[in-house]
């Protein structure tokens, strides 16, 4: 990827996204940030200098489009990294429809509408798409319904869009890892009862370096999927 390349994150606030985008920073690229409001976009310009920042709630997919209309929107993207996710455990026969749809809505339906409102300035860079994923887009645990779902849809939306657009040039990538370190990962621990040990759990420094290893491989090459396991 050339220097000053055009990276927008979501998810940089926190975990994986905020090890993403510190090594992205401090290589020298550019950084447009999507945050959830515009607090929160106040302190990820605080957080990343000379980011710029896009502000949208995943959670409100059907919103994105009109919330864009009104910003400026940076005229290349040489990549859209979706890392922000959110996870709620429980078993099917609890799990309401608010559950389902708040998943669907953050990890599934949001990256879909993001990539769609993305892919023209993705085409004119021949740029890349990461969606960070998960094991559990792959098999589904029991209590982990609503998630697994989401990120096995996530899944054939990665697979679709790659087969899509390989004729634009436009390159897609899942990433699958494992129990990271970070909030959510504590969350989970708690939802399973379990007592949480950072130590434990894949630190999320070592996944923004799987991501970053996809992005940077030349264009002879393209990674289309990566499973990253804790190593102990
Ligand atoms: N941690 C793990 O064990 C693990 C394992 C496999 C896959 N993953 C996946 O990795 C990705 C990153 O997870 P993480 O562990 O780094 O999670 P995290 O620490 O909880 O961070 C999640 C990020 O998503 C953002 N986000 C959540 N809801 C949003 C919304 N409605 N609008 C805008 N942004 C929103 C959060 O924004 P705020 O900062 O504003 O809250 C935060 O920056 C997720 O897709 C997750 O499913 C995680």
């Amino acid at each position: 990827m050339s220097a000053m390349a055009t990276h927008v994150i979501t998810g940089a606030g926190a975990g994986i996204g905020a090890a993403v985008a510190r090594r992205l920073l401090a290589r020298g690229d550019d950084l447009v940030l999507l945050a959830r409001d515009a607090g929160r976009a106040k302190e990820l310009a605080g957080e990343f200098a000379g980011a710029r920042t896009l502000v949208g709630d995943l959670a409100e997919p059907d919103r994105l489009s009109w919330a864009f209309s009104h910003q400026s929107l940076p005229e290349r993207v040489d990549s859209l990294l979706h890392i922000a996710g959110v996870v709620d455990l429980g078993p099917v026969g609890d799990l309401t429809t608010r559950t389902w749809r708040h998943q669907l809505e953050v990890n599934l339906i949001a990256p879909a509408e993001l990539t769609r409102l993305f892919l023209p300035q993705l085409r004119v860079a021949r740029g890349h798409v990461v969606f960070v994923n998960s094991g559990a887009g792959l098999s589904a645990s029991a209590e982990w319904g609503a998630y697994a779902a989401s990120k096995h849809g996530v899944k054939a939306l990665a697979d679709a869009l790659r087969q899509e657009e390989h004729a634009a040039g436009v390159r897609v990538t899942s990433v699958y890892p494992g129990r990271t370190a970070t909030a959510m990962q504590e969350k989970v621990h708690r939802q399973e009862g379990k007592t949480y040990d950072a130590a434990r759990w894949i630190d999320p420094d070592s996944v923004a370096t799987t991501i970053l290893t996809a992005l940077d491989l030349p264009r002879d090459a393209h990674v289309t999927d990566l499973t990253v396991r804790p190593g102990h």
